[in-house]
């Protein structure tokens, strides 16, 4: 069986008030849950996220990086840098990355060799948009953007990350995929690794992505590909987070 994990992705939400409520009750509910944890915040909030989560089941990450080591890239923020800050994950060409920063399938890629290189597990996003889907182009999509990581740093690369599957047209619209058109993709994306590395393709954990909540968690979470979620909007009511955390 492989293991679960429901990551949390805070987007551009929260303070340092909040942050400490939320992730109190999240603590505080979490004891015992036989799924893993983790919360992707913002990245001034990485130093609380430490400070309260440091020894706790609940393991905290960010939502971008920069592909390079160091140098001259005013604002932008370095794999080691995440690591200084006791980062495990790193969410890695998110859809709103993709549209709303221009990040190209070669860049993630970048992006996702400088997180392994520095010893982060990526989380990477990949999922097609609406007109991408009426169009009868998810897989290829899809494929487009494994590709372009598998190309770079090998499928073996994969045994050490993590794949999230959120159809852009599901993130924060309410409309969640249902569990069949879910289950469909993450099959799709387990069997194309498998014709590479079975090994790497069974160990792989493939979350879903995209308006899930305690409502929709646990159908969503029975599917056999589906090995977890990455929460966006739930994951900033501890209540709901931890619902679906106990779903999984
Ligand atoms: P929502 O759960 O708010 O739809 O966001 C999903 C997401 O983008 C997680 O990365």
């Amino acid at each position: 069986m492989r293991r679960k994990l429901v990551a949390g992705n805070w987007k551009m939400h929260g303070s340092l008030t909040e942050n400490e409520a939320l992730l109190a009750g999240v603590l505080a509910g979490v004891a015992g849950a036989k799924t893993e944890v983790a919360v992707c915040v913002p990245f001034p909030y990485l130093a609380q996220a430490q400070a309260k989560l440091n020894g706790s089941a609940i393991a905290w990450g960010a939502q971008n990086l920069s592909q390079h080591g160091k140098g001259a890239f005013t604002g932008e923020v370095s794999a080691a840098m995440l690591r200084d800050f006791g980062c495990k994950y790193v969410i890695v060409g998110h859809s709103e990355r993709r549209s709303l920063y221009g990040e190209t399938d070669a860049l993630v890629a970048e992006k996702f060799e400088a997180a392994q290189a520095a010893g982060l597990v990526p989380i990477l996003c990949v999922g097609e948009t609406l007109s991408e889907r009426e169009g009868g182009i998810t897989e290829e999509v899809v494929a487009r953007q494994l590709d372009a990581v598998i190309g770079k740093s090998g499928v073996g690369a994969l045994a050490d990350a993590v794949v999230a599957y959120e159809p852009v047209w599901a993130i924060g619209t309410g409309k969640t995929a249902t569990p069949q058109q879910a289950q469909e993709v993450h099959a799709f994306i387990r069997g194309k690794i498998a014709g590479l590395d079975p090994a790497v393709a069974e160990g792989l954990i493939i979350q879903y992505g995209g308006s899930m909540k305690a409502s929709n968690a646990a159908e969503l979470l029975a599917q056999p590909d589906i090995d977890g979620g990455l929460i966006g909007g739930a994951s900033l009511v501890a209540e709901e987070f931890l619902a679906i955390c106990k779903a999984a």
